[in-house]
């Protein structure tokens, strides 16, 4: 199998994006591994700090493996908004493909300066380093009784980019750019500055993530993709998702997990199958 770098280089170039997609249960991984399946893509499956330590840093790896072996398919795990470097590293060791350093509540030095220990650790075994520069709004994907609004000053700073990519040597960077996590009381992020998109790639040559993907309109994800976009982060969708159909499902009093997981599955199927045509990542494993 190709590696992760492999794939980020190849989206940067084709123009589309990989969809990483959160996880913290394995029916949710039946119902993502299964569009992937279906449409031919790579994906990455991505687990929070919270959500590995529910699921296992190395349960989440040997589920990895073994979907590989049986499916062949490029499928490849990240740990998502790592806080700690001790956290970071215990996933690298774990055999995770990717880490991703969140150290966007961080003063740029500081930010930078554990970035650097990150990289050097994980290069030294082959994984794959995401930075972060910029606030993405709001910390938890969750639903929201009102609109979201976007703070001016939490978008990432060209600045602090050329800043920061002069000296921590990630592989992708996540921008703030307008999208949260969540979705809030519209459903849709309608906030998506290309514009601002655009002074960033100016600057960083490197694939570029998109957080908050749910809620996001096609369009605007077409077009952040055709900036230099490479990876798209999904979660609340799928939860969303998820967790309606599994309540309609134990209303009607069945008790046999196998069974009522069933129709919770195809939903979450249903979402990533849309999200992979968005990307245009189809085809492209
Ligand atoms: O890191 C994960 C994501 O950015 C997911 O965001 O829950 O809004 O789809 P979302
Ligand atoms: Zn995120």
């Amino acid at each position: 199998m190709k590696s992760l770098k492999h794939y980020f280089k190849k989206a940067y170039k084709e123009k589309f994006a990989i969809g990483q997609f959160n996880f913290s249960d394995w029916s949710q991984v039946k119902g993502i591994l299964a569009a992937a399946q279906n449409l031919k893509a790579p994906i990455i499956l991505g687990t929070s700090e919270g959500e590995s330590k529910y699921v296992g840093l190395a349960e989440a790896v040997a589920m990895r493996d073994v979907l590989r072996k049986k499916t062949g398919l490029p499928i490849f795990l990240n740990l998502d908004h790592g806080k700690s470097f001790e956290y970071l590293k215990e996933a690298i060791l774990a055999g995770y493909d990717m880490v991703h350093f969140d150290g966007s509540k961080l003063p740029l030095e500081e930010n930078i300066k554990i970035s650097k220990e990150v990289v050097k650790f994980a290069h030294w075994r082959g994984v794959v380093v995401e930075g972060e520069v910029g606030k993405i709004g709001t910390d938890a994907s969750r639903t929201y009784t009102e609109k979201f609004e976007i703070k001016e000053e939490d978008l990432t700073k060209p600045q602090e980019v050329v800043e920061y990519l002069k000296q921590a040597k990630v592989d992708v960077l996540a921008v703030s750019v307008g999208t949260f996590h969540g979705m809030d009381v519209t459903g849709v992020s309608p906030d998506i500055r290309l514009e601002k998109l655009k002074e960033i790639t100016a600057v960083a040559n490197i694939p570029l993530v998109l957080h908050g993907g749910s809620g996001t309109p096609e369009e605007s994800l077409k077009q952040s993709i055709a900036l230099g976009i490479s990876k798209i982060n999904i979660n609340t969708e799928t939860r969303l998702a998820f967790a309606n159909t599994l309540k309609a499902e134990l209303e009607k009093n069945e008790i046999t997990p196998y069974k009522y997981m069933v129709e919770p599955i195809k939903a979450v199927q249903a979402v990533i199958e849309g999200k992979i045509k968005q990307f245009g990542s189809e085809g492209k494993a």
